[in-house]
């Protein structure tokens, strides 16, 4: 059993749970399990939960800028998760990696350029693109039985042929749950040098990596890939503090940081709130136990989640889940058509899953399942989603 919150069910509603209360919002069944969302319904780690507590105690809570503790934490934590060694001057607080994403197509792009990304992806890349103008290139994942690879040939020749100048990276690979090996990594940022593309990288999963992976931040593996990587990170996902609203950018290559950061200034953004500096603070400091816990338990959800399919003979199957806490689950074999797909998971089984082909239409068939819940809630996952294929079947 472990020392934290990860078996018992901690209940979300009526608290303004994007996840929990938009069930009521959409007039769903109130019996409804979200399982979409990337958030977790766990308490974060205890030092960040009294650490807050006694800043909210203070009752003064004014405009707020990061102190050098704030700037020695994020650096002490990429040293040692991660062996990246970053400079303070090289980090821009934004309130979001997707208003940084945004904030990155609009510095480094112009309306009508392709940029490209490799679906399917997470959807506010291609949104964003969209929204600003630009046009979307995906290069879509190779898939073989539920494993993911990027076809290199393919690669080049899409950035050749349209000509690409800026490129989303996304690492680990969310909705698939890819960990990309060095040699990958490495193909990819070699790519990008020889044809001058600029790579934004969004790592915001990159603590959350199972056991036998290893994650290696794209601007840490060659000097020459730092000069062209705008690297995301935030402790949103792996501390639970998405509404907390802050991100750390990471970017070495100062004539392409100050670009950023003038464009940056033009949106207004609000200071940093003192809770969000002080929760990650703390995090990076205090939570490495708490991440190290929760990293197992997220393995052993995906693995009850796949000897169900494997006992039950399931008409399923899952990618591997090498990182993120988002388990990629193959329905082809039931339907390819994502409104049948919701028919069977939402109105059937009530289970509230991300639907794939919102990350591209090679997404199609497939459905998201967000693994980050309590044992006790995932038991009733498993037994629905055994009912509902006897069902169907
Ligand atoms: C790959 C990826 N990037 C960015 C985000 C969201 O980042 P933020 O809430 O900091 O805008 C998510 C959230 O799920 C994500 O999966």
């Amino acid at each position: 059993m472990s020392d934290f919150s990860f078996e018992k069910h901690n209940d979300r509603f009526n608290t303004n749970s994007v996840k929990w209360d938009f069930i009521k919002q959409n007039n769903l069944p109130q019996n409804t399990l979200p399982l979409w969302v990337a958030d977790m319904d766990f308490p974060t780690v205890p030092e960040v939960i009294s650490g807050l507590t006694d800043l909210a105690k203070t009752g003064v809570w004014g405009y707020s800028f990061p102190s050098d503790k704030y700037y020695q934490a994020v650096i002490d934590w990429q040293k040692k998760r991660h062996n990246w060694i970053i400079n303070k001057e090289w980090l821009v607080i934004t309130p979001g990696v997707v208003p940084a994403i945004n904030i990155a197509i609009k510095t480094f792009s112009e309306k009508g350029d392709a940029i490209l990304i490799q679906e399917p992806v997470y959807h506010p890349f291609r949104m964003q693109i969209e929204t600003l103008a630009r046009k979307t290139i995906s290069c879509d994942l190779a898939e073989h039985h539920t494993n993911y690879e990027i076809n290199f040939n393919q690669f080049e020749q899409t950035i050749i042929n349209n000509k690409i100048k800026l490129y989303i990276l996304c690492s680990p690979h969310n909705p698939v749950g890819r960990v990309w090996t060095k040699k990958e990594l490495l193909q990819l940022g070699d790519i990008c040098l020889k044809h001058d593309v600029l790579i934004i990288a969004d790592e915001i999963h990159h603590d959350l990596i199972m056991p036998d992976y290893q994650h290696h931040v794209l601007a840490g593996l060659k000097p020459d890939f730092a000069e062209i990587t705008i690297t995301c990170t935030a402790p949103s996902k792996t501390f639970n503090l998405a509404g907390l609203s802050i991100s750390n950018i990471i970017i070495s290559n100062q004539k392409l940081r100050e670009k950023f950061e003038h464009k940056s200034s033009q949106s207004c953004w609000p200071h940093p709130s003192p809770f969000s500096l002080r929760a990650t603070e703390i995090a990076l400091n205090k939570g490495d136990t708490w991440l190290n816990e929760l990293l197992i338990h997220i393995k052993k959800q995906y693995e009850r989640l796949a000897r169900t399919i494997e006992e039950k003979s399931l008409p399923f199957s899952l990618s591997p889940l090498q990182g993120t806490y988002l388990a990629w689950l193959d329905c082809r074999e039931i339907s390819l058509d994502p409104s049948k797909l919701d028919q069977i998971f939402l109105e059937q089984a009530g289970l509230w899953f991300n639907n794939g082909s919102m990350f591209g239409k090679s997404g199609q068939g497939f459905m998201r399942i967000n693994l980050a819940c309590a044992t006790e809630l995932f038991d009733q996952v498993l037994e629905r989603l055994v009912t509902v294929s006897n069902n169907i079947c």
